[in-house]
């Protein structure tokens, strides 16, 4: 088999996650400090893909540019082309966007707001030995109508659907895929769904109709699709699990950290407590302050006189006397929250749209 090629698609309005999308690409927010799409690339880096075509939206495209840059700063022989796709019509219809970058090369298609824990490299292993036209990933879910949902008999793939309303089984797709050529036919063969979209589930449905291989594999490690707020939570939480402490930064002879930690170059403690599993990022300040487990806090950030637990803050944002444990939050870029002394007590709020605020 020839060298793989790599297609990370990173369109998208990321309307789950607003507000934070209204302004930011929802594959750029940072888990445990790196930003979600950096996972897949290097993922495919590590499974020896070092051609890379990445799908952007308008809206966000020139952010995701300006983020992964040409490739370089994943390895020497990385190389990035961005694929502009004007509307978002579809993850088949992304693949028919990139075909003249992808050409005849078998490629690894991989959704730029997944996360996989165990990476690609056996999946890529299993593509390049066995040569099926389609490799798909699944994984048992609780809520299998928010996904596709394959059914397989005898060990293959007979059937799939998008988002069932009554799911057939509980085995949700994956957002890693591996295809040949084939998989633009039947891309151009497919109808939009009812939500106006050429699904690669169907697609994939195509293949399968017309009696060529898609071969499936079960996760073993977990997978995440950072989609929504708690799943966002959930995936900073398990990429902390597998945190290798390292304190860089400066703490003062009243602040201690506790646990799996990183405390990035330039960051200080004074008098505080960070309690790993947690990340603490470049020119960030924790002054009085406690940083519970499962907290990733960016850089430039300021925490004085308050307490943070599970909880996701982007950079250059203040926080402070909060009067109770902050936990649970996803924080954006440039926010503020503090308290105000004095009368009137009120609550003074700039929120912008689609925010979610429980005060106590
Ligand atoms: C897409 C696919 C779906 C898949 C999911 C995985 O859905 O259409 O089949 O299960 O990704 O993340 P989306 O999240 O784009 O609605």
């Amino acid at each position: 088999m020839t060298d793989l090629k790599g297609l990370i698609l990173s369109g998208g309005k990321g309307t789950r996650l607003r507000p934070i999308t209204h302004t930011s690409a929802k594959q750029l927010v940072p888990v445990a400090n790196k930003p979600v799409l950096f996972y897949g690339i290097e993922a495919m880096v590590q499974a020896g893909i070092t051609e890379i075509g990445i799908i952007i939206a308008p809206e966000t495209g020139d952010e995701i540019r300006e983020s992964a840059g040409d490739g370089s700063r994943f390895g020497d022989a990385v190389g990035i082309t961005y694929i502009p796709q004007a509307e978002p019509l579809g993850l088949a219809h992304a693949v028919l966007t990139a075909e003249p970058f992808l050409g005849d090369s078998p490629f690894v298609m991989y959704l730029g707001d997944n996360l996989l824990r165990d990476g690609i490299v056996t999946l890529t292993e299993a593509f390049k030995a066995n040569a099926p036209e389609a490799l798909i990933l699944l994984t048992k879910v609780p809520d299998p109508e928010h996904y596709g949902v394959a059914e397989l008999s005898d060990g293959r793939v007979v059937a799939l659907a998008e988002k069932p309303a009554e799911p057939k089984t509980d085995l949700a797709l994956v957002g890693v895929y591996m295809f040949n050529k084939s998989i633009f036919d039947a891309a151009r063969a497919i109808k939009p769904s009812p939500r106006g979209e050429l699904e690669i589930t169907d697609a994939i449905q195509y293949l399968v109709d017309q009696g060529m291989n898609v071969e499936p594999h079960l996760v073993d490690g977990w997978w995440k699709d950072t989609g929504r707020l708690e799943d966002m939570l959930q995936a900073n939480r398990l990429v902390l699990e597998d945190l290798e402490t390292s304190v860089e930064g400066t703490l003062d002879n009243d602040s201690s950290v506790e646990g799996r930690v990183v405390i990035e170059p330039g960051a200080e403690l004074v008098r505080s407590v960070v309690r790993g599993p947690a990340v603490i990022g470049a020119g960030t300040k924790l002054t009085d302050a406690y940083v519970g487990p499962y907290t990733a806090i960016d850089e430039r950030v300021t925490v004085e006189r308050a307490e943070i637990e599970y909880s996701i803050v982007l950079a250059d944002s203040q926080i402070s006397d909060l009067g109770a444990r902050m936990e649970a939050s996803l924080i954006g870029k440039h926010s503020r929250i503090t308290r105000t002394d004095g009368m009137p007590r009120t609550f003074r709020l700039l929120v912008g749209d689609n925010c979610e605020i429980s005060l106590v």
